[in-house]
């Protein structure tokens, strides 16, 4: 595999399963050194992993939804290595699978906290050390429901919504200085996330009638979505800016 990303200091977020899982191993097979991080201490096993496979990696604890903890990371990443070259900020939770109106407040705090002021938290802090190194790439989770709607989602689909927002207001302010901010909106993809979904008969019946909504007639697997994530990381991309780029399958295509 061409090594398109050797040598750089690259932070993928929600890396200690799904697509952020995918994403880091892929990522380190693309040369980086990769800084797994992930609320959940599972992410250790996924720094060593890559590190079994040959690779370049180490692991951060940090929850998105906290500001502190987001600040205290790239901190940690800016002491060791020096700098940070680029970021896939991929941590999220999904819906609650309510109508707007039955949706309390603590589950819309919830899911902004962390879907969408997150990725402000992390774009923010990554740009303050990338301003000083004279650029980098950062690359942000959104989702189809980035850009349209399903039922029963509002607190999520408004989070993707916002992050598509902030991925082009970014790409405005830093373009000339040197940092691309595109975003993935991922279809559906075969993660851990979407079996706890199945679990709700519901949404597993939804889910069925969503397989056609993908031409390609299949689900995603993560990797494709590292594939995406790696390129636009990498130099290849050197045009691309303020981008949501849809690896769905052609979800938002009909
Ligand atoms: N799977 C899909 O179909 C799909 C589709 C579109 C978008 N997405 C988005 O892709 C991203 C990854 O989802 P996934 O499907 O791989 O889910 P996943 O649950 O497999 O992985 C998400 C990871 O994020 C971590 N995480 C959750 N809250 C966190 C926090 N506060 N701080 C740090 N880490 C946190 C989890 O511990 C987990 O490891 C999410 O942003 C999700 O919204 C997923």
């Amino acid at each position: 595999m061409e090594q398109t990303l050797a040598g750089k200091i690259i932070l993928v977020t929600g890396a200690a399963s799904g697509i952020g899982r995918a994403s880091a191993l892929r990522i380190a097979e693309a040369g980086a050194h990769v800084v797994v991080s992930d609320i959940s201490e599972e992410g250790a096993a996924v720094a060593s992993h890559i590190a079994q496979q040959g690779g370049s990696a180490n692991f951060i604890r940090a929850d998105v939804g906290s500001e502190a903890d987001v600040a205290g990371l790239i901190n940690d990443i800016v002491s060791s290595h020096g700098r940070i070259d680029g970021a896939f900020n991929n941590a999220g939770v999904v819906q609650c699978g309510k109508q707007l109106h039955t949706l309390s407040t603590e589950e819309w705090d919830r899911a902004i906290r962390i879907d969408l002021s997150g990725v402000f938290w992390c774009i923010k802090y990554q740009v303050i050390a990338m301003l000083e190194a004279g650029g980098g790439s950062i690359v942000n989770t959104a989702s189809s429901l980035g850009a349209v709607a399903i039922p029963n989602a509002s607190e999520y689909v408004a989070a993707k919504h916002g992050v598509m927002g902030l991925t082009r207001a970014a790409a405005a302010d830093y373009g000339a200085a040197g940092i691309r901010v595109n975003a993935i909106l991922p279809g559906i993809i075969q993660t851990p996330v979407i079996e706890e979904l199945k679990q709700n008969p519901q949404f597993a019946a939804f889910l069925e009638k969503l397989r056609d909504r993908h031409p390609i007639g299949r689900f995603g697997e993560p990797r494709e979505i590292g594939e995406a994530a790696a390129w636009l990381l990498s130099s290849s991309a050197s045009f691309v800016n303020g981008a949501g780029i849809a690896v769905d399958g052609g979800y938002l295509a009909i």
